[in-house]
């Protein structure tokens, strides 16, 4: 049978993405172009420049993942590209450049969701075992999703408030850390011998619900009165405590939904799950209770177009195309 060969094309927040995945699975060139040092000294995404270097680097992104891959146009069976969530303006520039290209090289169109694409990033390590649970982690999402077969997903849990990563990158401006801040905490929290001991936010009992915003006070809180009975702050003991809730509240809610689902594969995806603390305490707990868990390489953790290209592939096999209609869709559920 003959290799299915997707385009992937990212745009949804602050990464220029363009890549060629083959059956799904085979990573054959992979793009990023990211605009981090832009938003730094805004310390965060600012959507209105997220756009224009979107817009200034897109079309190079998808000539050199060609380019990378020595590939035609003509190679491809279709193109992928996230319909949503995500910055509307941002998501605007790859749909369009998506339908230009589609629309010239006379090439079937999809429109992915970027949380699917994070998940599905594992399928380019390994194929999954369903049922399957995933931790989505990232900036803009925190949930548990149980899949029971390709392209379905059911939402069991998911944050009430802020999202995994906007909890680290917030603490982190309150340490006064560089954007996006969760590699920087992650980093202190490795350093630390000692960690504060912030509250653990477990919500109603059985809840598989997340709440990262009290730990957010607690932080902010515990800074404050630090400062003001003039005691010396060490951020590398916060960022440990910080780091110690939020992953046990991961992990711990993550293994029980495991168990209570009976699932024969767990994963974790989105930026977060570049953590090393939170990869380790995933693999520690799953290994001693003997259920597969897979998680990314660290640079198909963040937004790449690799993962949009994996994803699209499984809805481009389903028969899940889209129009030449397609709209950005900043609120897209799974
Ligand atoms: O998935 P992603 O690249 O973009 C979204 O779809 O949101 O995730 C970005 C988020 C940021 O909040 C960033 O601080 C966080 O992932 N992040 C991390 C780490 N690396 C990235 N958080 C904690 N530890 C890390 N090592
Ligand atoms: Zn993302």
């Amino acid at each position: 049978t003959k290799d299915q060969i997707i385009l992937g094309i990212e745009t949804s927040c602050d990464e220029t993405a363009a890549s060629i995945v083959r059956n799904g699975r085979e990573i054959i060139s992979n793009v990023v172009s990211s605009q981090i040092e832009s938003h730094k000294r805004f310390g965060g995404v600012v959507p209105e420049i997220a756009s224009r270097h979107h817009v200034e680097q897109v079309t190079i992104v998808i000539e050199e993942a060609l380019k990378q891959a020595n590939m035609q146009p003509s190679d491809l069976d279709a193109v992928a590209v996230t319909e949503g969530p995500g910055l509307v303006g941002a998501l605007l520039i790859g749909i369009n450049a998506a339908k230009a290209f589609a629309f010239v090289h006379q090439l079937p169109l999809v429109g992915v969701h970027h949380i699917a694409g994070h998940i599905y990033a594992n399928q380019l390590v390994e194929p999954m075992q369903f049922p399957l649970l995933a931790l989505v982690v990232s900036g803009g999402h925190t949930e548990i999703v149980l899949m029971k077969e390709h392209g379905s997903f059911e939402l069991i849990g998911e944050t009430r408030d802020d999202a995994a990563g906007e909890a680290y990158d917030k603490v982190a401006r309150v340490l006064k850390l560089p954007y996006p801040g969760g590699p920087h905490i992650d980093r202190l929290a490795h350093e630390s011998e000692e960690a504060i001991d912030f509250p653990r936010i477990w919500l109603e009992e059985g809840s598989y619900d997340f709440s990262f915003s009290g730990l957010k006070s607690s932080v902010i809180n515990y800074m404050h009165n630090a400062e003001q009975r003039g005691e010396e702050i060490k951020p590398q003991a916060v960022a440990a405590g910080f780091q110690n809730s939020v992953v046990e509240v991961l992990t711990a809610k993550t293994l029980r939904a495991a168990k209570q689902y009976n699932v024969k594969q767990v994963i974790a995806a989105g930026g977060v799950s570049a953590n090393k603390g939170l990869r380790k305490s995933l693999e520690d707990t799953f290994a001693k209770e003997g259920i597969p868990f897979t998680v990314p390489p660290l640079f198909l953790c963040t937004d790449n177009a690799a993962m949009i290209a994996a994803a699209g592939s499984v809805m481009f096999e389903k028969g899940h195309t889209s129009t030449m209609a397609m709209n950005g869709r900043p609120g897209m559920t799974l």
